[in-house]
């Protein structure tokens, strides 16, 4: 049981001086909080969440069943992954009516009442918007495919072929070919992921009103912003200049390619700047799938006059991909001093789990209870994905025939596909995880028998324990929704300390990364805390429960310790 202890410590100058907040902090932090700066945002899976119809497919209206659970842990956003009517080549990803729910999910109503009823519990609505290509079985492709004169042909990227071959040497992101040929009217279609998913031309203005009207619609029906897929891909460069090489070998075992001409053109910009003003129009947030490999690249993002996304992911913080205080250190001060409000994730359907990233084994739950601690008390907003409250971990396929995932399909064995990070939501240690009385379209692993909501829920040690803990205290600690970020002790190669200070008062996170046990001094002087008071909020390890000593914090190998200080 965790203890709420109150103890008086002076913590005593140990290693470098601490940084003032950045400019970048105090310019986010003049203006008044907007509603996403103080969300918890939460991904839903929608194939996997709860299936309310026992045909082994999670629905809509096992997501409204769910809305009590999302709303006493502490959600204030779901985002849930593309449920729109599709073939479901790359699961939803590839949408055939942008206008619509596909069957397998449900109908309009259900969503309708989906939304109500979340908003009945101040839960928003986001959807995932899939801006870079359509299904090919969308009506504007099934078109645009049947002539070179027809209407729609120009919506697409239709190319003669060159030598006998493809246009260029771009690549697909997902092993095959990035160019189809089409037999019909002889020319190739771009595809920057799968041949069943044409890219858009966004240079053609009707594409764009087409799509920025998309947002409208859904607008109109209640919706609270999206997320953004692949913003990266959207725009080509018209010559179709090839990629120049790069060293090495991607994970489909093909030479690697610099993808300059087809990713980040600077024409996404204008897109961004016209969706956001619609946005604006209903108090929309938009989320984006941000593939960035460094800072100013993220930056850009934000756009020049904040005009662009409010949100873009910090998709470099969680391939941050072992325990490494210095790695997060360097991650979390790069963001928070890049202008606009950052955006924390650690795992999502496209990413093997965080408990598996994480966890050495040995101390998984408690290194998992660590990890909620780092990204929920970040100055940023967090993106949980479904299950991590659990410790949910990956459940991979171990048969080439077992792979539902056509990325897995294409490259296995060395690229095994995402269907492990998939797998139905852990409800309960009944058959299925409690998730279906179907056979679900993936199996959940054997750890579902004791990492489950109703198993976690009795136990107040649990990782859903901690999590609702410290949603809780996401929610009700001024410090952690307004508080500057300062990172602390920035020598320590294996505790991540900083504070999050608000006026009197600060959250002070203490972060053991090592597997042993370490002894940390702060000097919090420089941060106008001479003689601090401070009470024990969380931790993830038995506190003592006398005074803790006056000088210095002991920290078990993976303990995390969150106190809050006063003046
Ligand atoms: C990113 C999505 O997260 C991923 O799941 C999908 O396969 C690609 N974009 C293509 O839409």
């Amino acid at each position: 049981m965790l203890e709420k202890i109150a103890i008086t410590a002076m913590m005593i100058l140990c290693s470098s001086l601490t940084a003032a907040p950045s400019n970048a902090q105090q310019q986010t932090d003049a203006h008044a909080r907007q509603w996403w700066q103080n969300a918890v945002f939460y991904e839903i899976y929608p194939r996997s969440f709860a299936d309310s119809n026992n045909d082994g497919i999670g629905d809509l209206n096992g997501i409204t069943s769910k809305l009590d659970y999302l709303h006493e842990l502490g959600v204030d956003a779901i985002w849930i992954t593309p449920c729109f009517p599709s073939p479901q080549v790359d699961f939803g990803y590839d949408v055939s009516d942008y206008e619509a729910i596909d069957p397998m999910y449900g109908t309009m109503q259900d969503f309708d009442r989906l939304v109500s009823e979340a908003k009945k519990r101040n839960i928003r609505v986001i959807l995932d918007f899939v801006v870079n290509h359509t299904s090919d079985q969308h009506k504007w492709f099934l078109d645009s495919r049947s002539s070179k004169t027809s209407k729609y042909r120009d919506w697409y990227i239709w190319r003669d072929g060159k030598n006998g071959g493809p246009p260029n040497n771009w690549q697909s992101e997902f092993g095959v070919p990035a160019w189809t040929f089409d037999k019909k009217t002889g020319q190739y279609y771009y595809n920057y992921f799968y041949p069943q998913q044409p890219d858009l031309n966004w240079r053609n203005p009707a594409v764009k009103d087409a799509m920025l009207d998309v947002t409208r619609f859904w607008y109109k029906r209640g919706v609270a912003g999206f997320r953004l897929d692949a913003v990266d891909t959207l725009f080509e460069d018209p010559n179709l200049t090839d990629n120049p090489p790069s060293p090495g070998k991607d994970k489909f075992g093909r030479p690697n390619f610099a993808r300059i001409y087809n990713t980040k053109l600077p024409e996404v910009h204008d897109v961004l700047q016209d969706l956001r003003k619609i946005a604006d129009q209903y108090d929309a947030v938009l989320i984006g799938e941000t593939w960035t490999k460094d800072i100013a690249e993220l930056k850009n993002y934000y756009g020049e006059h904040g005009n662009e996304l409010q949100m873009p992911m910090d998709l470099m913080f969680g391939t941050v991909n072992k325990l490494s205080a210095p790695e997060f250190r360097r991650q979390i001060a790069a963001v928070d001093s890049a202008g606009g409000w950052p955006v924390f994730v650690i795992s999502n359907h496209d990413m093997v789990r965080s408990y598996n990233r994480y966890g050495d084994g040995v101390h998984n739950d408690e290194i998992a209870k660590l990890m909620a601690s780092l990204y929920l008390t970040l100055r940023g907003s967090p993106i949980m994905y479904y299950g991590e409250e659990l410790g949910m971990q990956n459940n991979d396929p171990k048969r080439k025939e077992d792979v539902k995932d056509p990325q897995g399909i294409t490259g296995w064995p060395g690229e095994i596909g995402r269907d492990g990070e998939r797998t139905p939501m852990q409800w309960s240690d009944a058959k299925n995880a409690g998730f279906s009385n179907a056979k679900p379209w993936l199996l959940v692993p054997p750890s579902y028998k004791t990492h489950n909501v109703v198993a976690e829920s009795k136990d107040p040690n649990s990782i859903l324990s901690v999590y609702r803990q410290l949603l809780a205290m996401r929610h009700n600690e001024p410090a952690l929704l307004n508080g500057t970020y300062t990172a602390l002790n920035e020598d320590d190669p294996n505790v991540l300390s900083y504070l999050r200070k608000d006026k009197n008062e600060a959250i002070l996170v203490m972060l053991n990364m090592s597997n042993s046990p370490q002894k940390i001094k702060l000097n919090l002087a420089p941060q106008g805390f001479t003689s601090p008071k401070l009470t024990v909020l969380l931790s993830n390890f038995q506190q003592p429960t006398s005074a803790a000593p006056a000088d210095s914090v002991d920290l078990p190998p993976f303990g995390a310790l969150i106190t809050k200080m006063t003046k």
